[in-house]
């Protein structure tokens, strides 16, 4: 079936941004279920300093340490899915925050530039991230960041990457800001030198398409999705409609091209993505939260969604990120085989997650994985 499980990041990688066993048991749980045809991972940033949270994987150039280490347990991770279910593809997303990093992270990040074109607060969140102060052409080694990450992950074993052009991020900013020439390097850099499948995260906006028209002769996948920071009424918990299939409705000439369309956003059931695909309104349907919990057939709003909806007027940060906790963690529960086992449960650990997540978010607290245990 033409289901891609849309990355989803699940903090699981320790200090020095390599992954242990976990990551491997989540991607093995996930390659197990065959009505997937792609599946790729949550976030992996192309630098240190791009981390938009302190667990998702970062890569680092050199033959030290956590390089070896790093791209040896990603190997173990691809060779995993690949046994498990030969035909399902593997893909890596990579992505650097830009100016959507927190300001803690920043430190964490042992860095204090935010970068990217856009010179204005973060709307409404700006007390979580730092008012830009550098622009990427100034810092182009992120080009080659992209780049050579892409060659990473391509020795690790992974069937084809996909950058992140979404969600307020850094290539985000950089299409909202007219560098489209820059993201476009980017990519065809990648199709130059890399073999495997080149996927792109792009919002469903009217905004994104030139950009979208011009990548579209390069890449063989074009997601679209939904949300940023800047808005996250957009963001998950209020995903009632299906925002990127809307667009593609009305954008068809989109879906005459040789690469393939993906919409992603808003599908609470696999019938309702069926009935997309068999209406040929796309190629590939994605989902984020309806595969981050397996006895689950259908995607709710969490429990506290009454009580989010009225908090959100004053504070719209909350509609994304005690839910986007809550689903992490699922995936962490997943991966240490503890997944959640019926709607009830959920119901009564979502309004548990929901307290702890805002204190945590309050505080952008955030801890560190340490599992060591793939470290021989
Ligand atoms: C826990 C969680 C983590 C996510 N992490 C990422 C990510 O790393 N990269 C990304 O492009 N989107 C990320 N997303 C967004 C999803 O890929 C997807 O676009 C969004 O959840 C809407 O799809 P859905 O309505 O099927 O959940 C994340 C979503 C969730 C719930």
């Amino acid at each position: 079936m033409n289901f891609i499980k849309s990355a989803t990041s699940e903090g699981l990688a320790d200090a020095d941004g390599v992954t242990h066993s976990e990551y491997v048991n989540l991607y093995r749980h996930f390659a197990k279920n065959r009505e997937l045809s792609i599946i790729i991972t949550g976030h992996i940033a192309v630098s240190r300093e791009g981390r938009p949270e302190a667990r998702c994987v970062f890569l680092t150039d050199g033959e030290g340490y956590p390089y070896k280490l790093r791209t040896r347990n990603l190997r173990r991770m691809t060779e995993a899915v690949h046994s498990e279910n030969p035909s399902v593809k593997i893909i890596a997303q990579l992505n650097h925050g830009g100016r959507q990093i927190p300001r803690l992270q920043l430190r964490k990040n042992k860095t204090s530039i935010c970068c990217s074109p856009i010179q204005k607060k973060v709307n409404k969140s700006a007390f979580m991230f730092k008012t830009p102060n550098q622009t990427p052409q100034s810092c182009k080694y992120i080009k080659d960041q992209f780049v050579i990450g892409a060659k990473q992950m391509e020795q690790a074993g992974f069937d084809g990457v996909q950058i992140h052009c979404a969600h307020g991020y850094l290539l985000h900013d950089c299409i909202k800001a007219g560098l489209i020439q820059f993201v476009m390097e980017i990519l065809t850099e990648i199709k130059d030198q890399c073999k495997g499948i080149l996927m792109i995260k792009v919002n469903a906006d009217e905004d994104n398409l030139k950009f979208i028209n011009e990548a579209i002769k390069i890449v063989d996948i074009v997601e679209l999705s939904k949300g940023s920071y800047d808005n996250p009424n957009d963001m998950i918990e209020n995903h009632r409609s299906k925002p990127a299939a809307c667009f593609i409705e009305q954008h068809q000439e989109l879906t005459k091209q040789k690469a393939k369309i993906c919409v992603t956003g808003g599908f609470h059931t696999r019938e309702e993505g069926q009935n997309v695909l068999m209406e040929q309104i796309c190629h590939y349907v994605g989902f984020g939260r309806l595969y981050l919990m397996p006895q689950i057939t259908k995607v709710q709003r969490l429990s506290f969604g009454r009580m989010v909806q009225a908090l959100s007027k004053f504070m719209p940060l909350i509609n994304a990120g005690p839910a986007t906790i809550f689903y992490e963690e699922e995936q962490r529960r997943i991966a240490k085989k503890i997944a959640l086992k019926n709607e009830d449960e959920m119901k009564r650990v979502g309004i548990m997650w929901w307290f702890v997540c805002m204190i945590i978010s309050f505080f952008g607290f955030q801890r560190y994985n340490t599992i060591r245990d793939m470290t021989k």
